[in-house]
């Protein structure tokens, strides 16, 4: 499947590399090629991220930098003073890609003021890109509504071997949407299975790598994080697998709907 989304298809997930670790996780991460860097205000390594790309020494204009908006700060009050703190505690003037990290929960704020807040920000010259995170069809179709089949560039959601999303990924493939695929290794479950394991074996890669080849042979873009040299090394190594047909079908065998990020604010999943 042709790529063609301005997001870089393989990036670094930064969920938990906080302090001086994460921000040596994220410099080695640099160092191995990523320049897709994925965080969250939630996540607390926004300054991370832009402190490892300082150190980096490359130009900013290398980096895709993607953040998302809390959903404790979906209001009309809270949301854009919170976007220009994210790009003050980032040290950037503008992201590549802001995401709603989750709708709001039984729209305890309205669906239009916060997507309407994103567009804003975007109108503002703070992003490059906007898009949404654990939308499930029915708010990516709002969206559309609102803003445009064009304006949002990616729905970042869970996806793996195990959670493979058929029906969300047959409707955003009709919308001409990118996935962004989240805990696209099932945080390293991939790295055990028997499958995946003999289809690297025959590729002279890891499991994991062959897991992130075929999420992007899918067409999906992939944010998986690492602290460990040998395994971001691993799974860059991805980008150069490429998965036969037979290979392809097989893996997709191994889809069971196992979702493991479903805390009580989640919309009602497609699948
Ligand atoms: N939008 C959302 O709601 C949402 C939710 C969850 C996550 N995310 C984003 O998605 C990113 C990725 O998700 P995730 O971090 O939860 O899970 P993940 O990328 O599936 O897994 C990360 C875990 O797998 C291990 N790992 C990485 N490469 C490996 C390899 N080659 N072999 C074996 N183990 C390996 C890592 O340990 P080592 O450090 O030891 O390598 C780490 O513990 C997050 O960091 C975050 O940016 C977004």
């Amino acid at each position: 499947m042709t790529y063609t989304s301005p997001i870089p298809q393989l990036g670094l997930g930064t969920f938990g590399r906080t302090g001086d670790a994460g921000i040596q996780a994220i410099l080695s991460a640099i160092e191995v090629g990523y320049r897709h860097i994925d965080t969250a205000q939630s996540y607390d390594t926004e300054g991370c991220v832009g402190e490892a790309i300082r150190r980096s020494g490359l130009p900013r204009s290398e980096f895709f930098v993607t953040t998302k908006v809390a959903d404790t700060n979906l209001s009309k009050v809270d949301f854009l003073p919170s976007v220009e703190k994210s790009l003050e505690t980032i040290g950037i003037d503008q992201v590549d890609l802001l995401l709603i990290h989750w709708p709001s929960q039984n729209d305890a704020v309205p669906f239009d003021d916060y997507m309407l807040a994103l567009a804003e920000a975007r109108q503002r010259g703070w992003t490059r890109h906007i898009g949404v995170s654990n939308f499930p069809i029915a708010l990516l179709d709002k969206a559309f509504a609102l803003l445009g089949e064009d304006a949002v560039i990616t729905d970042q959601v869970e996806i793996h071997p195990y959670l493979q999303a058929p029906r969300l990924v047959s409707h955003c493939r009709s919308k001409g949407l990118v996935l962004t695929a989240y805990q696209p290794l099932c945080k390293g479950a991939v790295n055990d299975d028997p499958l995946l394991k003999a289809i690297a074996k025959s590729h002279g890669v890891t499991a994991a790598a062959v897991a992130l080849a075929f999420l992007m042979a899918e067409g999906h873009a992939v944010i998986p994080a690492s602290s460990s040299i040998e395994n971001l090394k691993n799974n860059f190594a991805s980008q150069d697998v490429n998965l036969t047909a037979d290979e392809i079908s097989r893996i997709r065998t191994l889809d069971r709907s196992a979702r493991h990020i479903n805390p009580a604010k989640s919309p009602r999943w497609d699948d």
